[in-house]
């Protein structure tokens, strides 16, 4: 992580009190010209940041409190849900998990500052430093059919990149199946995890697990070229305004299902449709153009000019 980073990271961390630059550096392991330049070089990049003689250094504007009270206080549709919030959890869908399987309600959300062992689709992991991202996990109860698990999944897509466009008047959009992009870059990925019921064939409960790259961080090398931030300077929205907003959206969209309006939506947002993709299903690899997403989700391709459905898989944007 570079000085620049590290200095914000702290800022906004320990924003409700002014700290002096030496203590700052030592904290950090950094020197105190370091910590004046990092400051400097942030005050360019627009951050407002107070500097007091004999007190130090205090990020200022909206204060960022990701917590409980702040999540409750932006939700407008559904403000009596219960809301589990951890300044640190291993994953937010584990913990869902154990509390869907003990009975927790309909839209329990379970909100993380960090995650230690966050995971990501097809087995990877999903980086989750503090002080820097959104983690969150929703139960839902949606006594409904196995075979509508593509919906949640791409509903949880729409929430997203609606309650970013809406929230944070970014151009967010949506690469099949369920990452959300902005500029091409991925800012959001969404794992869905569904327990059925083998008797009745109906989804006895699900969690959608949802994490968000909201300030710049510093990622790892092998996510530089592929994933960024929301928000490059401290923004107007919270992080708290943003999970409440993406919360409302998913539980209205959830608690109406029958109701399959929003995939006109997922349309109007897809940033794959009519593009070249590169397609990966279990070991093959191919080519396609896409033309459609259908009413399940899938996406319609054509294959050197046979018309072709791929339901699960991963791809990417054939870049000309
Ligand atoms: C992906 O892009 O592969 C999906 C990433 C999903 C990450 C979120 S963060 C909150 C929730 N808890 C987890 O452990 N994973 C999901």
């Amino acid at each position: 992580m570079s000085s620049k980073d590290k200095v914000l990271q702290f800022l906004t961390e320990n924003d409700s009190t002014f700290t002096s630059g030496q203590k700052i550096a030592d904290l950090l392991g950094l020197s105190r010209n370091s910590v004046w330049k990092a400051v400097k070089q942030l005050k360019e990049d627009g951050y407002k940041i107070e500097a007091v003689t004999n007190r130090g250094y205090r990020l200022s504007g909206k204060r960022d409190i990701l917590s409980e009270e702040e999540i409750r206080k932006n939700l407008v549709s559904f403000p009596s849900i219960p809301i589990f919030y951890y300044p640190e959890i291993d994953s937010t869908n584990k913990k869902a998990r154990e509390l869907a399987n003990s009975g927790a309600q309909e839209g329990t959300l379970i909100v993380a500052d960090s995650q230690s062992a966050g995971r990501g689709r097809l087995g990877r992991s999903f980086y989750s430093p503090k002080g820097v991202g959104i983690y969150f996990s929703l139960i839902i109860r949606p006594r409904a059919l196995s075979d509508t698990a593509p919906f949640i999944t791409t509903a949880a897509a729409v929430a997203v990149a609606k309650a970013v466009r809406e929230k944070c008047g970014k151009d967010a959009r949506i690469k099949w199946v369920n990452d959300v992009y902005i500029d091409g870059k991925k800012i959001c990925g969404i794992l869905t995890e569904a327990v059925t019921d083998m008797e009745s064939g109906t989804i006895e409960s699900a969690v959608i697990g949802i994490g968000i790259n909201f300030y710049s961080g510093s990622f790892p090398e092998e996510l530089r070229d592929i994933a960024a931030p929301i928000f490059t300077e401290k923004s107007s929205v919270t992080r708290s305004e943003l999970t409440a907003a993406v919360t409302d959206e998913l539980l209205s969209i959830i608690t109406n299902l029958p109701d399959r309006s929003f995939m006109q939506t997922y349309r109007s947002l897809s940033l794959v449709i009519d593009k070249d993709v590169i397609c990966r299903r279990g070991n093959s690899t191919f080519e396609g153009h896409v033309l459609d997403v259908d009413e399940m989700g899938g996406l319609i391709l054509n294959v050197n000019n046979k018309i072709e459905t791929l339901r699960s898989g991963e791809i990417t944007l054939r870049l000309k």
